[in-house]
């Protein structure tokens, strides 16, 4: 890992050791890619005010998430199928952002299980939640993260419709995957990560295991999910979550201040200004056009995480100066992963880190508190 000096290496790397079904999932959008583009365009555009000869010996990059002290405003985002990436992803990951003193969220699409990680870790973890039409599913999900000592539940809600990936569909994307001779010739020139995966505890999705009939059958699993994604899901069905899940609640997916306003009177403790990296609205605004509207309308009364586009420090650091607290990251760390396993993800949250207090020394200030609208150019 001596000469990756950004993400875009690591990237680089991911493309070269994972099948290209498996990279394509993790680095296409929806449709025509404008709200993909438009996430990370938007965020290059943010200029920084170079300050200098102001003392910037004692730079920090710790922080509170959720009341809870962390290293820096970091969380990796839950991100599906990472046991696909690398065997047991979801694992390497979570042991990857622990060491680091970040949250993990887990997807409730992961290929290892909630216990598993639960099993291979000792520090709790974030839940991802999707809600689907089978409540009865859904309560035990909760219940199981309950058990799991999760420490967070993140409900997406940027997810009801699924926003098509063409890339997915021309690359015959199923778990595992569907056979072509192009595909049989892509995984034999993989062969570290067939091993790697072959290693790994599971190639299904791991939390719906045993709910259904024919769970281990994938095509079983993959038609139920698809037809299971509950559109009736509405504000009121927060409160009958709130009912089950006692702990910090953080709600994924918003773009739009009505939304903001509803979300800060849910009863949620946080909320995530997020077009799901560009994977489901296309044409809708990129996260960080929408951030500061967000942040003036509710930053007072709810916390604000941010998420969509970031690759570097210099994106936490552009966020945080338009008022998010913390910020996630998907494909950053995904890219990792399939580079490098936990070894990767280290990697990719070691970059975002140095890169930050590198930005934050070369604008002079010394704290994440200190960040906000005075470090970038208008
Ligand atoms: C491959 C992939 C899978 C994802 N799976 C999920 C998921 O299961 N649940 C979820 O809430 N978000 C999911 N997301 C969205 C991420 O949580 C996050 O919002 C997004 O990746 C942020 O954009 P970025 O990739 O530009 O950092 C996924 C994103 C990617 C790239």
């Amino acid at each position: 890992m001596k000469h990756i000096t950004c993400i875009e290496d690591l990237r680089e790397l991911h493309r070269r050791r994972v099948p290209k079904a498996f990279f394509d999932y993790a680095d296409r959008g929806s449709y025509a890619e404008a709200t993909l583009r438009a996430n990370r365009e938007d965020l290059q555009q943010i200029k920084f005010r170079q300050r200098v000869l102001v003392d910037v010996s004692k730079r920090d990059l710790t922080t509170a998430i959720l009341g809870e002290p962390a290293a820096m405003p970091l969380i990796l985002a839950p991100v599906g199928l990472l046991g696909m990436q690398h065997g047991d992803g979801e694992i390497h990951a979570c042991r990857a952002a622990q060491a680091a003193g970040i949250p993990f969220t887990q997807s409730t699409m992961s290929i290892c299980s909630i216990e598993d990680i639960a099993a291979a870790v000792d520090k709790p973890f974030w839940f991802q939640l999707y809600v689907m039409k089978d409540r009865g599913f859904i309560k035990s999900l909760i219940e199981r993260a309950i058990a799991a000592k999760c420490s967070a539940l993140v409900l997406t809600v940027d997810l009801q419709v699924n926003g098509q990936r063409h890339a997915d569909i021309k690359n015959g994307m199923t778990v595992p995957p569907e056979w072509s001779v192009s595909k049989l010739l892509d995984f034999a020139s993989k062969p570290a990560w067939v091993a790697g995966v072959l290693r790994g505890k599971r190639r299904t999705f791991g939390n719906l295991i045993g709910h259904l009939k024919g769970s281990d059958d994938v095509t079983v699993l993959s038609t139920w999910i698809a037809s299971q994604f509950d559109t009736t899901l509405s504000w009121k069905d927060i409160d009958w979550i709130r009912s089950i899940w006692p702990g910090k609640l953080i709600l994924k997916g918003i773009l739009d201040v009505e939304d903001a306003e509803l979300a800060a009177k849910s009863g949620a403790q946080a909320l995530v200004v997020s077009n799901h990296g560009g994977r489901q609205l296309d044409g809708a605004p990129s996260s960080i056009e929408v951030l500061p509207e967000i942040v003036d309308a509710v930053g007072a009364r709810i916390e604000i995480m941010f998420d969509s586009g970031i690759r570097s420090g210099q994106d936490v650091m552009r966020a945080l100066a338009l008022g998010a607290k913390s910020c996630m990251i998907g494909r950053a760390y995904a890219y990792g992963l399939g580079a490098g396993g936990q070894a990767g993800v280290a990697k990719a949250i070691d970059l975002i880190a140095k890169e930050l207090t590198t930005t934050m020394g070369l604008c002079g200030v010394n704290t994440v508190a200190e960040i906000d609208d005075s470090v970038v150019a208008v």
